[in-house]
């Protein structure tokens, strides 16, 4: 079966690509279409940011998908936070919360998962970043370098599974924590271990992931350059795990529709800045399109259908699925066949778009677990 998600805006969220600049979600309450929270009358209105998280989190359980990844930026609400208040609002949608390991000691992220496996039947899962470095790293305080920030991700869930299945008699003395007599207490032993979804597309990421991926997560990228990165993860696994891979998808009815949208989002779209960090994952991501002809959207289509330009019209990665349903539901049908067991796919505005890829392009996928 192949597990499908939905992502979650947690830096708010546009209305559409042709409009860049975040009126949902209560990050700019007075923009006239502001929602959740906006204004009525002038006043501002009692909606919060959570109160919209949670449209889209019905919209896609409705819709199909398992679960949502809450992702983790300085811009961003806290995705543990959040998981905490959203997760009364459903039965069986799962959290995926996004976070960096070095900002979180691992007894109290022990405790923290084991809390909410208790209150949602263990509806919990982990997205394990590892940062991007640069300014953005500094603002969390974090100035350690990029690979030691994967032997530090590496120790951390030494840390938290020893913790979780300790009983008391845990003990560790390594290079960032030490524990003694570590393990949850009774009330919160025994839940589940959230499965782990590892990202990082270094060799010190890839390294990491083979000792603790359930999902090795990636970016989409052209197909042959994922395989071979699958292949390098399989290759330094002890255990080789499955493959997820996040993906943006702007589907419509005819694949000229779904150009015409990006075609008007590129016109619409700010220039953004090179990023100043350390990531190899977006460098790369970068590469794959070097040379295009910028003012020419199409130039960035490296393969059918798929486009390296979505970075230019939201915040996020580069490439995503552009096309028909027919043509979106056949590339991610390739990528099942490729090795890919989960995907998390999202779409602006993650309200409608939800219902939309859950309408039209998930009834066409194979072994979708979906709502069954
Ligand atoms: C699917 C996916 C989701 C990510 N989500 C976040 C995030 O929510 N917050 C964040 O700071 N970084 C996020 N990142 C970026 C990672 O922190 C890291 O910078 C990136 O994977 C580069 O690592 P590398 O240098 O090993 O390639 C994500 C990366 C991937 C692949």
């Amino acid at each position: 079966m192949v597990d499908i998600y939905w992502r979650i805006a947690m830096e708010g969220d546009q209305t559409s690509l042709r409009r860049p600049g975040g009126s949902r979600g209560g990050f700019a309450p007075d923009l006239p279409d502001a929602l959740a929270p906006g204004r009525r009358g002038g006043a501002a209105d009692s909606f919060t940011h959570a109160d919209y998280m949670a449209e889209v989190i019905r919209s896609a359980e409705e819709s199909g998908f398992v679960g949502g990844l809450l992702p983790s930026f300085p811009h961003t609400d806290d995705p543990w936070a959040a998981a905490a208040i959203l997760a009364a609002e459903t039965r069986t949608w799962r959290f995926m919360v996004a976070f960096q390991p070095g900002f979180l000691h691992p007894v109290q992220a022990a405790r923290m998962s084991a809390t909410l496996q208790r209150a949602t039947g263990g509806r919990l899962v982990y997205n394990i970043i590892s940062g991007g470095g640069g300014p953005a790293q500094l603002w969390w305080g974090d100035a350690i370098d990029h690979d030691d920030r994967y032997a530090r991700t590496s120790e951390f869930l030494d840390v938290l599974k020893g913790v979780w299945y300790g009983d008391g008699n845990f003990q560790h003395e390594g290079r960032f924590y030490t524990v003694r007599d570590g393990g949850l207490p009774e009330l919160l032993a025994g839940q589940p271990f959230p499965e782990i979804f590892f990202s990082g597309s270094s060799p010190a990421a890839i390294d990491a992931a083979g000792r603790h991926a359930d999902y090795y997560l990636s970016w989409l990228e052209p197909f042959d350059a994922l395989a071979a990165k699958f292949a390098s993860v399989r290759a330094a696994a002890t255990k080789p795990p499955k493959f997820a891979v996040r993906i943006d998808v702007l589907a419509r009815e005819t694949e000229e529709e779904a150009w015409a949208e990006i075609a008007a989002g590129w016109s619409a779209a700010p220039e953004t800045e090179e990023s100043a960090g350390d990531s190899v994952g977006w460098r790369r991501s970068q590469d794959f399109t070097a040379g295009a002809d910028r003012a020419d959207h199409r130039a960035l289509e490296v393969e059918p259908n798929v486009w390296g330009g979505f970075h230019r019209l939201r915040p996020g990665p580069a490439f995503g699925l552009v096309g028909s349903y027919r043509q979106v539901a056949d590339r991610l049908n390739e990528l099942i066949a490729l090795g890919v067991d989960a995907f998390i796919l999202a779409g602006v505005p993650h309200l409608e778009e939800a219902r939309r890829v859950g309408r039209h392009v998930l009834p066409l996928l194979h072994q979708p677990a979906g709502k069954a």
